[in-house]
């Protein structure tokens, strides 16, 4: 293609006059397209195709989700044609200075020791260490390094309740592990359990338990932490679980909110029917933290409730003590009855 002066003198950087002069003499100016520098395998930075980084996304999304064990809702089935209960524990607060070990041990053993009683932890099971600039991981007093709080709720299930839990959720203190090293220590608890042969659900921040008790079903939502709790008002959270806009037979029967360690427990009709709230309560009664705010101890109330597998109907009984009780009487009262001996 012929070039013209003006671009000869651009190619050369030199005048028209110039570059004409240089034409004139023979001389033939440098193509461009030969000069370079020509890159023989550069990505195709330009042409980044939307449609194809969504797909590669979505099946990395749904090979990842198809991996996670967290679930947002569990069906179990528990019991043995009788009365069947759970304990209700959350704030075990492990490895904090004012924590009773012994307690959480003590209550292990009842719930072993009980036929039909089964339990499970809604949060804060121990009292990490994990630092992080923003000031909000734990170290309040706690006198256990992490690793063997972990590993005192690992082995209170190996040891006492095989068969026995029925979930774990995160608490402040697991979210702050997360937070920060990128782990969620009890996503890697519940698989650590699950390798040595105890299956629970691991519900994340919280979620909604299917409880099968003979014929009967019962509906469970329990969650670390509930949205809405006063300080005047502590039940407030798990009122507005049972206040949801939808169809009265989807709101739960049941409603566990832990992480305030104010502890108690109500049954009213509501709804029509009858709706169990709970607050375990805490094995840590008190902390620097808490001190520092002025709270007052606490106790672990940490209430079971025992659920009918004939005809529906929820007992809240006080503590895993009584609960363990009543549940026992319970249970011999109906085995009688079905043995066609008087009660
Ligand atoms: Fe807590
Ligand atoms: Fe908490």
């Amino acid at each position: 293609m012929t070039v013209s002066n003006r671009e000869a003198a651009r190619r050369w950087d030199c005048s028209y006059h110039t570059a004409k002069k240089r034409r004139d003499a023979g001389e033939v100016p440098p193509d461009p397209d030969q000069t370079g520098p020509h890159f023989l395998d550069l990505p195709d930075v330009d042409h980044q195709d939307p449609e194809a980084i969504a797909d590669a996304a979505a099946a990395l999304r749904s090979e990842i989700l198809k991996r996670d064990i967290r679930q947002a809702e569990v069906t179990i089935r528990i019991g043995d044609g009788l009365p069947a209960g759970v304990a209700w524990r959350a704030d075990l607060h492990t490895g904090s200075l004012r924590t009773d070990l012994h307690a959480i041990l003590r209550h292990n053993r009842i719930i072993r020791d009980t036929p039909g009683l089964y339990t499970g932890f809604a949060g804060d099971s121990w009292d990490n260490y994990g630092s992080s600039p923003n000031k909000r991981t734990g170290q309040h007093e706690a006198i256990l390094p992490e690793e063997m709080q972990i590993a005192f709720v690992e082995e209170s299930c190996l040891k006492y309740l095989r068969g026995k839990t029925l979930f774990f959720e995160d608490g402040c203190h697991e979210a702050w592990t997360f937070a920060a090293t990128g782990t969620k220590p009890v996503k890697w608890l519940v698989r650590q359990l699950s390798g040595k042969g105890i299956k629970c659900a691991y519900l994340g921040h919280g979620g909604r338990i299917n409880l099968l008790v003979g014929k009967q079903k019962y509906i469970i939502d329990t969650r670390h932490k509930g949205r809405g709790k006063s300080i005047l008002h502590i039940f407030q959270s798990i009122f507005r679980s049972f206040k949801d806009d939808s169809d009265y037979e989807d709101l739960p029967h049941v409603t566990c909110h832990a992480h305030t360690h104010d502890s108690g427990h109500f049954k009213m009709f509501f709804r029509a029917r009858w709706r169990v709230g709970l607050k375990p309560g805490s094995y840590k009664p008190t902390d620097d933290y808490g001190q520092k705010g002025g709270w007052a101890q606490t106790r672990p109330s940490m209430p079971v409730t025992i659920f009918y597998p004939d005809h529906d109907n929820i007992i809240v009984i006080d503590d895993i003590e009584a609960g363990a009780r009543f549940l026992t009487a319970e249970r011999e009262r109906m085995s009688r009855l079905r043995n066609g001996v008087s009660a």
